[in-house]
Protein backbone atom coordinates (compact mmCIF):
# COMPACT_ATOMS: atom_id res chain seq x y z
CA UNK A 1 0.00 0.00 0.00
CA UNK A 2 1.17 3.33 -0.75
CA UNK A 3 0.33 5.17 2.49
CA UNK A 4 2.35 2.36 4.45
CA UNK A 5 5.46 2.73 2.29
CA UNK A 6 5.01 6.91 2.69
CA UNK A 7 4.61 6.75 6.56
CA UNK A 8 7.78 4.65 6.78
CA UNK A 9 9.58 7.00 5.19
CA UNK A 10 8.16 10.02 7.06
CA UNK A 11 8.62 8.87 9.77
CA UNK A 12 12.55 8.41 9.54
CA UNK A 13 12.46 11.81 8.39
CA UNK A 14 10.96 13.14 11.32
CA UNK A 15 13.91 11.34 13.27
CA UNK A 16 16.30 12.60 10.62
CA UNK A 17 15.71 15.91 9.84
CA UNK A 18 17.90 17.65 12.44
CA UNK A 19 21.09 15.91 11.45
CA UNK A 20 21.17 16.05 7.84
CA UNK A 21 19.72 17.74 4.65
CA UNK A 22 15.90 17.40 3.64
CA UNK A 23 14.86 18.34 0.41
CA UNK A 24 11.41 18.85 -0.64
CA UNK A 25 9.60 18.93 -4.38
CA UNK A 26 6.90 22.26 -4.20
CA UNK A 27 4.32 21.55 -7.19
CA UNK A 28 2.10 24.83 -7.51
CA UNK A 29 -0.44 25.01 -10.18
CA UNK A 30 -3.17 27.20 -8.21
CA UNK A 31 -4.00 29.84 -10.90
CA UNK A 32 -1.70 30.87 -14.30
CA UNK A 33 1.29 29.82 -12.78
CA UNK A 34 2.86 26.32 -13.22
CA UNK A 35 5.78 26.45 -10.78
CA UNK A 36 8.15 23.25 -9.12
CA UNK A 37 10.64 23.76 -7.01
CA UNK A 38 13.29 22.34 -4.88
CA UNK A 39 13.58 23.67 -1.27
CA UNK A 40 16.14 22.13 1.10
CA UNK A 41 15.12 22.47 5.07
CA UNK A 42 12.26 24.74 4.02
CA UNK A 43 14.59 27.56 3.87
CA UNK A 44 16.98 27.49 0.58
CA UNK A 45 16.10 27.22 -2.88
CA UNK A 46 18.02 24.94 -4.97
CA UNK A 47 15.45 25.52 -7.72
CA UNK A 48 12.10 27.46 -8.56
CA UNK A 49 10.96 27.17 -12.00
CA UNK A 50 7.92 29.37 -12.87
CA UNK A 51 5.94 28.98 -16.49
CA UNK A 52 3.43 31.81 -16.18
CA UNK A 53 0.63 32.07 -18.20
CA UNK A 54 0.16 35.63 -18.14
CA UNK A 55 0.44 36.52 -21.72
CA UNK A 56 -1.83 34.25 -22.73
CA UNK A 57 -4.91 35.45 -20.81
CA UNK A 58 -3.69 38.90 -21.22
CA UNK A 59 -5.56 39.15 -23.94
CA UNK A 60 -8.77 37.95 -22.38
CA UNK A 61 -8.74 40.65 -19.80
CA UNK A 62 -7.99 37.55 -17.14
CA UNK A 63 -7.52 33.99 -16.68
CA UNK A 64 -9.88 32.09 -18.34
CA UNK A 65 -10.02 28.59 -16.20
CA UNK A 66 -10.42 25.87 -18.54
CA UNK A 67 -7.27 27.43 -20.65
CA UNK A 68 -5.31 27.43 -17.61
CA UNK A 69 -5.99 23.79 -17.02
CA UNK A 70 -4.58 22.89 -20.54
CA UNK A 71 -1.75 24.78 -20.25
CA UNK A 72 -0.47 23.45 -17.21
CA UNK A 73 -0.53 20.09 -18.67
CA UNK A 74 1.01 21.26 -21.64
CA UNK A 75 3.91 22.73 -18.81
CA UNK A 76 4.23 20.64 -16.11
CA UNK A 77 6.01 17.69 -17.64
CA UNK A 78 9.40 20.11 -18.64
CA UNK A 79 8.84 22.61 -15.89
CA UNK A 80 9.57 19.63 -13.38
CA UNK A 81 12.46 18.56 -15.70
CA UNK A 82 13.94 22.22 -15.27
CA UNK A 83 13.55 21.91 -11.64
CA UNK A 84 14.93 18.57 -10.93
CA UNK A 85 17.95 19.36 -13.46
CA UNK A 86 18.59 23.06 -12.32
CA UNK A 87 18.79 21.88 -8.62
CA UNK A 88 21.55 19.40 -9.63
CA UNK A 89 18.92 16.13 -8.34
CA UNK A 90 17.23 13.03 -9.35
CA UNK A 91 13.82 12.39 -7.88
CA UNK A 92 16.22 10.24 -5.87
CA UNK A 93 17.26 12.31 -3.84
CA UNK A 94 13.36 14.23 -3.05
CA UNK A 95 12.75 13.41 0.35
CA UNK A 96 8.97 14.28 0.18
CA UNK A 97 6.68 16.04 -2.53
CA UNK A 98 4.45 18.99 -1.34
CA UNK A 99 1.26 20.01 -3.65
CA UNK A 100 -1.26 23.27 -3.94
CA UNK A 101 -4.40 21.70 -3.39
CA UNK A 102 -6.71 24.79 -2.53
CA UNK A 103 -7.49 27.36 -3.14
CA UNK A 104 -7.94 28.21 -6.64
CA UNK A 105 -9.17 26.78 -10.19
CA UNK A 106 -10.57 23.49 -9.46
CA UNK A 107 -9.43 22.48 -12.78
CA UNK A 108 -5.99 24.31 -12.29
CA UNK A 109 -5.63 22.65 -8.74
CA UNK A 110 -6.02 19.11 -10.39
CA UNK A 111 -3.21 19.32 -13.07
CA UNK A 112 -0.57 19.80 -9.74
CA UNK A 113 -2.70 17.54 -7.27
CA UNK A 114 -2.63 14.27 -10.08
CA UNK A 115 0.64 14.72 -10.97
CA UNK A 116 1.95 14.97 -7.52
CA UNK A 117 -0.14 11.96 -6.54
CA UNK A 118 1.17 10.18 -9.59
CA UNK A 119 4.27 10.96 -8.39
CA UNK A 120 4.28 9.97 -5.33
CA UNK A 121 2.56 6.85 -5.76
CA UNK A 122 5.36 5.86 -8.02
CA UNK A 123 8.27 6.41 -6.00
CA UNK A 124 6.74 6.18 -2.23
CA UNK A 125 7.87 9.60 -1.20
CA UNK A 126 5.20 11.23 1.32
CA UNK A 127 2.88 13.81 -0.22
CA UNK A 128 2.07 17.11 1.48
CA UNK A 129 -1.67 18.78 0.57
CA UNK A 130 -0.43 22.54 0.68
CA UNK A 131 -3.21 25.63 1.24
CA UNK A 132 -1.98 27.97 -1.25
CA UNK A 133 -2.05 31.24 1.33
CA UNK A 134 0.01 29.60 4.18
CA UNK A 135 2.78 28.97 1.29
CA UNK A 136 2.61 32.82 0.90
CA UNK A 137 3.31 33.37 4.43
CA UNK A 138 6.11 30.54 3.90
CA UNK A 139 7.58 32.47 1.09
CA UNK A 140 8.83 34.92 3.55
CA UNK A 141 11.02 31.21 5.53
CA UNK A 142 12.68 31.77 2.37
CA UNK A 143 13.63 35.41 2.23
CA UNK A 144 14.16 35.68 6.01
CA UNK A 145 16.28 32.93 7.34
CA UNK A 146 16.53 33.66 10.61
CA UNK A 147 12.54 34.10 10.59
CA UNK A 148 10.32 32.35 12.98
CA UNK A 149 6.50 32.14 14.30
CA UNK A 150 5.23 33.86 15.96
CA UNK A 151 3.81 36.73 14.43
CA UNK A 152 0.79 38.35 12.61
CA UNK A 153 0.93 37.92 8.94
CA UNK A 154 -1.36 39.81 5.97
CA UNK A 155 -2.19 38.18 3.15
CA UNK A 156 -2.59 40.20 0.31
CA UNK A 157 -3.09 38.70 -2.98
CA UNK A 158 -5.34 38.21 -6.25
CA UNK A 159 -7.85 35.67 -4.52
CA UNK A 160 -7.56 36.71 -0.57
CA UNK A 161 -7.20 39.54 1.67
CA UNK A 162 -6.60 38.23 5.36
CA UNK A 163 -4.99 38.74 8.72
CA UNK A 164 -3.45 35.65 10.82
CA UNK A 165 -2.15 35.11 14.04
CA UNK A 166 0.82 32.88 13.10
CA UNK A 167 0.99 31.23 16.44
CA UNK A 168 3.77 28.65 15.46
CA UNK A 169 4.32 26.59 12.09
CA UNK A 170 1.36 24.96 11.49
CA UNK A 171 -1.41 26.72 14.18
CA UNK A 172 -2.52 30.42 12.77
CA UNK A 173 -5.87 32.04 14.00
CA UNK A 174 -7.62 34.11 11.69
CA UNK A 175 -8.09 37.08 12.54
CA UNK A 176 -9.96 38.84 9.67
CA UNK A 177 -10.82 38.78 6.12
CA UNK A 178 -12.43 40.08 3.31
CA UNK A 179 -15.92 39.88 3.01
CA UNK A 180 -16.11 40.59 -0.45
CA UNK A 181 -13.46 41.54 -3.48
CA UNK A 182 -9.82 40.60 -2.81
CA UNK A 183 -7.12 43.30 -2.72
CA UNK A 184 -5.69 42.03 -5.89
CA UNK A 185 -9.41 41.40 -7.67
CA UNK A 186 -9.57 45.51 -6.77
CA UNK A 187 -6.74 46.53 -8.18
CA UNK A 188 -6.96 44.03 -11.62
CA UNK A 189 -10.94 45.51 -12.16
CA UNK A 190 -10.04 49.11 -11.80
CA UNK A 191 -7.22 48.30 -14.09
CA UNK A 192 -9.62 47.05 -16.59
CA UNK A 193 -12.13 49.46 -16.59
CA UNK A 194 -8.89 52.24 -17.17
CA UNK A 195 -7.92 49.76 -19.87
CA UNK A 196 -4.55 49.08 -18.18
CA UNK A 197 -4.76 45.20 -18.70
CA UNK A 198 -4.41 42.04 -17.10
CA UNK A 199 -3.06 41.23 -14.07
CA UNK A 200 -3.18 45.13 -13.16
CA UNK A 201 -2.03 45.70 -9.82
CA UNK A 202 1.78 46.35 -11.26
CA UNK A 203 0.00 49.04 -13.95
CA UNK A 204 -1.87 50.81 -11.33
CA UNK A 205 1.16 50.47 -8.73
CA UNK A 206 3.43 52.39 -11.68
CA UNK A 207 0.66 55.31 -12.71
CA UNK A 208 0.12 56.16 -9.03
CA UNK A 209 3.24 57.66 -8.98
CA UNK A 210 2.45 60.10 -11.53
CA UNK A 211 -1.09 60.76 -9.55
CA UNK A 212 -1.92 62.74 -6.97
CA UNK A 213 -4.45 61.40 -4.13
CA UNK A 214 -7.18 63.56 -4.84
CA UNK A 215 -10.96 61.76 -5.21
CA UNK A 216 -11.90 59.88 -1.88
CA UNK A 217 -13.30 56.85 -3.19
CA UNK A 218 -13.15 55.71 0.31
CA UNK A 219 -14.73 58.07 2.37
CA UNK A 220 -14.86 56.73 5.93
CA UNK A 221 -13.00 54.03 7.55
CA UNK A 222 -14.36 50.30 6.60
CA UNK A 223 -15.64 47.91 9.30
CA UNK A 224 -13.62 50.04 11.56
CA UNK A 225 -14.81 47.82 14.79
CA UNK A 226 -13.10 44.49 12.87
CA UNK A 227 -10.69 43.05 11.32
CA UNK A 228 -12.46 42.16 8.04
CA UNK A 229 -11.94 44.04 5.17
CA UNK A 230 -14.42 44.67 2.32
CA UNK A 231 -13.45 46.12 -0.90
CA UNK A 232 -16.13 45.67 -3.62
CA UNK A 233 -17.41 49.64 -2.40
CA UNK A 234 -14.27 51.48 -3.84
CA UNK A 235 -13.92 48.95 -6.56
CA UNK A 236 -17.82 49.93 -7.78
CA UNK A 237 -17.41 53.17 -6.88
CA UNK A 238 -14.40 54.03 -9.10
CA UNK A 239 -15.93 52.11 -11.81
CA UNK A 240 -19.07 54.50 -11.80
CA UNK A 241 -16.99 57.49 -11.63
CA UNK A 242 -14.85 55.69 -14.95
CA UNK A 243 -18.55 55.14 -16.38
CA UNK A 244 -19.82 58.73 -15.75
CA UNK A 245 -17.07 60.04 -17.33
CA UNK A 246 -17.10 58.06 -20.02
CA UNK A 247 -20.59 59.00 -21.04
CA UNK A 248 -20.06 62.68 -20.81
CA UNK A 249 -17.07 62.38 -22.84
CA UNK A 250 -14.93 63.80 -20.12
CA UNK A 251 -11.22 62.58 -19.80
CA UNK A 252 -10.23 60.51 -17.32
CA UNK A 253 -8.16 61.39 -14.65
CA UNK A 254 -6.20 57.59 -14.90
CA UNK A 255 -3.39 58.46 -13.05
CA UNK A 256 -5.10 60.24 -9.83
CA UNK A 257 -7.54 57.36 -10.03
CA UNK A 258 -4.29 55.12 -9.88
CA UNK A 259 -3.14 57.27 -6.89
CA UNK A 260 -5.97 57.87 -4.99
CA UNK A 261 -7.08 54.13 -4.84
CA UNK A 262 -3.85 52.63 -4.24
CA UNK A 263 -3.41 55.43 -1.06
CA UNK A 264 -6.92 54.54 0.36
CA UNK A 265 -7.11 51.13 -0.25
CA UNK A 266 -3.31 51.06 1.05
CA UNK A 267 -4.04 52.50 4.45
CA UNK A 268 -7.05 50.40 5.29
CA UNK A 269 -4.48 47.33 5.12
CA UNK A 270 -1.63 49.80 6.99
CA UNK A 271 -4.58 50.62 9.70
CA UNK A 272 -5.91 47.19 10.07
CA UNK A 273 -2.67 45.29 10.40
CA UNK A 274 -0.66 47.40 12.91
CA UNK A 275 -4.00 47.63 15.09
CA UNK A 276 -3.23 43.89 15.00
CA UNK A 277 0.40 43.96 15.58
CA UNK A 278 -0.54 46.19 18.58
CA UNK A 279 -3.53 43.85 20.12
CA UNK A 280 -1.79 40.95 19.98
CA UNK A 281 1.64 42.30 21.37
CA UNK A 282 3.38 41.37 17.99
CA UNK A 283 6.46 42.59 17.34
CA UNK A 284 6.47 41.06 14.00
CA UNK A 285 4.41 41.62 10.67
CA UNK A 286 5.05 39.32 7.60
CA UNK A 287 3.46 40.31 4.60
CA UNK A 288 2.39 37.99 1.57
CA UNK A 289 0.59 37.50 -1.62
CA UNK A 290 0.82 39.29 -5.17
CA UNK A 291 0.16 42.24 -3.99
CA UNK A 292 2.80 42.13 -1.22
CA UNK A 293 5.16 43.73 -4.02
CA UNK A 294 3.26 47.00 -4.03
CA UNK A 295 5.93 49.74 -4.01
CA UNK A 296 2.92 51.90 -1.50
CA UNK A 297 2.28 48.63 0.79
CA UNK A 298 5.88 48.63 1.23
CA UNK A 299 6.50 51.86 1.88
CA UNK A 300 3.86 52.83 4.23
CA UNK A 301 4.01 49.54 6.14
CA UNK A 302 7.69 49.93 6.76
CA UNK A 303 7.17 53.22 7.81
CA UNK A 304 4.38 52.77 10.27
CA UNK A 305 6.16 49.61 11.18
CA UNK A 306 9.41 52.03 12.65
CA UNK A 307 7.01 54.26 14.40
CA UNK A 308 5.40 51.39 16.30
CA UNK A 309 8.30 49.33 16.88
CA UNK A 310 7.31 46.33 15.14
CA UNK A 311 9.59 44.77 12.28
CA UNK A 312 7.60 44.14 9.11
CA UNK A 313 8.79 41.41 6.68
CA UNK A 314 8.25 41.39 2.89
CA UNK A 315 9.48 38.38 0.64
CA UNK A 316 11.92 39.17 -1.92
CA UNK A 317 10.53 40.18 -5.33
CA UNK A 318 10.41 37.48 -6.84
CA UNK A 319 8.30 35.24 -4.42
CA UNK A 320 5.73 37.76 -3.96
CA UNK A 321 3.58 36.21 -6.74
CA UNK A 322 2.63 31.96 -7.40
CA UNK A 323 5.46 29.77 -7.16
CA UNK A 324 6.90 26.50 -6.07
CA UNK A 325 9.41 27.48 -3.40
CA UNK A 326 6.60 28.75 -1.45
CA UNK A 327 4.75 25.39 -1.27
CA UNK A 328 7.84 23.48 -0.68
CA UNK A 329 8.90 25.46 2.24
CA UNK A 330 5.21 25.44 3.66
CA UNK A 331 5.71 21.50 3.11
CA UNK A 332 8.64 21.60 4.84
CA UNK A 333 7.50 22.61 7.88
CA UNK A 334 3.74 20.53 7.87
CA UNK A 335 6.43 17.80 7.39
CA UNK A 336 8.98 18.41 10.46
CA UNK A 337 5.92 19.53 12.95
CA UNK A 338 4.32 16.18 12.52
CA UNK A 339 0.82 17.14 9.95
CA UNK A 340 -0.91 14.02 8.56
CA UNK A 341 0.38 12.77 5.25
CA UNK A 342 -2.02 13.37 2.57
CA UNK A 343 -2.81 9.81 0.52
CA UNK A 344 -4.51 9.00 -2.70
CA UNK A 345 -7.39 10.88 -1.91
CA UNK A 346 -6.33 13.75 -1.72
CA UNK A 347 -8.54 16.11 -4.15
CA UNK A 348 -8.49 19.50 -5.57
CA UNK A 349 -10.78 22.06 -2.85
CA UNK A 350 -11.21 25.43 -4.92
CA UNK A 351 -12.61 26.87 -1.89
CA UNK A 352 -10.89 26.00 0.90
CA UNK A 353 -10.29 29.83 1.55
CA UNK A 354 -9.18 30.10 5.25
CA UNK A 355 -10.98 26.97 6.73
CA UNK A 356 -7.77 26.26 8.56
CA UNK A 357 -7.86 28.84 11.45
CA UNK A 358 -10.24 29.21 14.03
CA UNK A 359 -11.87 32.89 13.46
CA UNK A 360 -10.96 35.04 16.83
CA UNK A 361 -12.82 38.08 18.23
CA UNK A 362 -13.30 41.84 17.01
CA UNK A 363 -10.74 44.90 17.46
O1 LIG B 1 -0.54 35.86 -5.08
P1 LIG B 1 -0.85 36.09 -6.50
O2 LIG B 1 0.26 35.96 -7.52
O3 LIG B 1 -1.99 35.16 -6.97
C1 LIG B 1 -3.04 34.76 -6.14
O4 LIG B 1 -2.82 33.90 -5.27
O5 LIG B 1 -4.12 35.36 -6.30
O6 LIG B 1 -1.47 37.57 -6.60
C2 LIG B 1 -1.81 38.13 -7.82
C3 LIG B 1 -2.33 39.53 -7.56
C4 LIG B 1 -2.99 40.15 -8.81
O7 LIG B 1 -4.25 40.63 -8.43
C5 LIG B 1 -2.03 41.27 -9.16
O8 LIG B 1 -2.67 42.37 -9.80
C6 LIG B 1 -1.49 41.66 -7.81
O9 LIG B 1 -1.28 40.41 -7.17
N1 LIG B 1 -0.23 42.42 -7.88
C7 LIG B 1 -0.11 43.70 -7.42
C8 LIG B 1 1.22 44.12 -7.71
N2 LIG B 1 1.86 43.09 -8.32
C9 LIG B 1 0.95 42.06 -8.42
N3 LIG B 1 -1.00 44.50 -6.81
C10 LIG B 1 -0.60 45.73 -6.47
N4 LIG B 1 0.64 46.22 -6.71
C11 LIG B 1 1.58 45.45 -7.33
N5 LIG B 1 2.80 45.94 -7.56
ZN1 LIG C 1 -1.17 33.30 -4.77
Amino acid sequence: MYIDIAKEKFNKLKKEYKSRDILVLGIESSCDETSIAVVRNGREILSNVIATQIEIHARFGGVVPEVASRNHLLAIDSVLDEALSLAGVTLDDIDAIAVTYGAGLVGALMVGVSYAKALAFATGLPLIAVNHIKGHISANYLTHKDLEPPFVALIVSGGHTALVKVNNYVKNTLLGSTIDDAVGECYDKVAKVLGLGYPGGIAIDKHASSGTNNLPFIKHEIMPKTFDFSFSGVKTAIVNYVHKLNQNGEPVPVDDICASMQEQVVEELVRKSISACKKYHEKKLVVGGGVSANSRLRERLLAEGQKNKIQVYFPEMKLTGDNGAMIASEGYFQLISGESLADMDLTAEPNINLKWVRREQKL
